[in-house]
């Protein structure tokens, strides 16, 4: 049986949602058995590809310190017999990304809700320096229906998120590697085996913090094989299909679906059964 976090898939086909959901903050960021592997990686990115995995403005650095402080302040209480050293000369979301397995990002208010300090190890194919200083709107500009569908919901959202009720969120895709760190939007069709598909999944955290009025968004992946999945959940290859079937054509273009329906469908039964006369 697979331990796999979260399977948001909707039972009744695609839909375009923010699906908020109440969070306790006695649960905002999720420790597992990946910690030490995916902290490694951050640390080599870190040293590596420094400008691709972080940007900063000077408007996000007070956000940011808070954040550091509400993230060591987390870990003491919940996760006490981890080793934890604050590297007090970095930038305040670098030392608080490098201990904690999620994507680290600060939207402060000014016109409007803008992304000013970010620490994204772990991108899902989108490129963290062209977001920085920009609007939610402008960050979604790439994502079909979003100006239509979530827009609206999501600036009144933000306008009236307040410190004491937080929220999370999940999303999904299907993509045709397991790497975590994928920072460029090239998008191509998964192809080859079922085992070759990937089922990744973005648990999203969403807080108002309470001294410096900045809202933090957190994202933790999780990513299996598809195959896995389907031999560890009866429903969920016939799940997939459905979701993929019914997302609109942008929405597979903008994923990288087009034609994975078909194959999948091929995969998961490929040998078709003859009829008998
Ligand atoms: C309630 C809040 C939010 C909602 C409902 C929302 C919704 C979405 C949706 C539906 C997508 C399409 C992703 C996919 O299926 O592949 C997306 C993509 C994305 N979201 Fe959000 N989002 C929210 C907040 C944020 C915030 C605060 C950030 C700040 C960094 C953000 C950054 C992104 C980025 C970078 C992408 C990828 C865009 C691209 O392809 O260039 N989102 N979001």
């Amino acid at each position: 049986m697979s331990n796999f976090a979260y399977l948001p898939l909707e039972s009744k086909g695609w839909r375009m949602a923010m699906g908020l959901r109440p969070l306790d903050l006695d649960h905002w960021l999720e420790v597992d058995d990946r910690r030490d592997d995916e902290l490694e990686q951050k640390r080599q990115l870190l040293d590596t590809v420094f400008d691709v995995v972080v940007a900063t403005n000077p408007e996000g650095d007070e956000g940011s310190r808070e954040l550091l402080g509400e993230v060591t302040r987390y870990l003491d209480a919940h996760q006490p017999e981890l080793t934890i050293e604050v590297r007090r000369e970095e930038h305040p979301i670098v030392a608080a990304a490098r201990l904690v397995q999620e994507d680290l990002c600060v939207l402060v208010r000014s016109d409007v809700w803008r992304l000013q300090a970010a620490c994204v190890c772990f991108p899902s194919r989108w490129n963290l320096a062209s977001k920085l200083g920009t609007t939610l709107d402008d960050i979604h500009r790439p994502v079909p229906t979003y100006d239509v569908e979530l827009s609206r919901p999501t600036n009144a959202f933000f306008e009236r998120l307040k410190s004491d009720r937080s929220f999370w969120r999940l999303n999904w895709t299907l993509i045709d590697s397991p790497a975590l760190h994928q920072p460029t939007s090239a998008r191509r069709s998964p192809h080859g085996e079922l085992a070759d598909w990937f089922f990744r999944v973005e648990r999203q955290t969403l807080r108002r913090l309470p001294e410096s009025g900045a809202i933090v968004f957190t994202i933790h992946n999780y990513v299996a094989s598809a195959k896995e999945l389907c031999e560890a959940h009866e429903d969920f290859g016939a799940t997939l299909l459905l979701n993929l079937d019914t997302a609109p054509p942008a929405m597979q273009e903008y994923k990288g679906w087009v034609g994975v329906a078909d194959r999948l469908r091929a995969s998961l039964d490929p040998e078709p059964r003859l009829s008998r006369e």
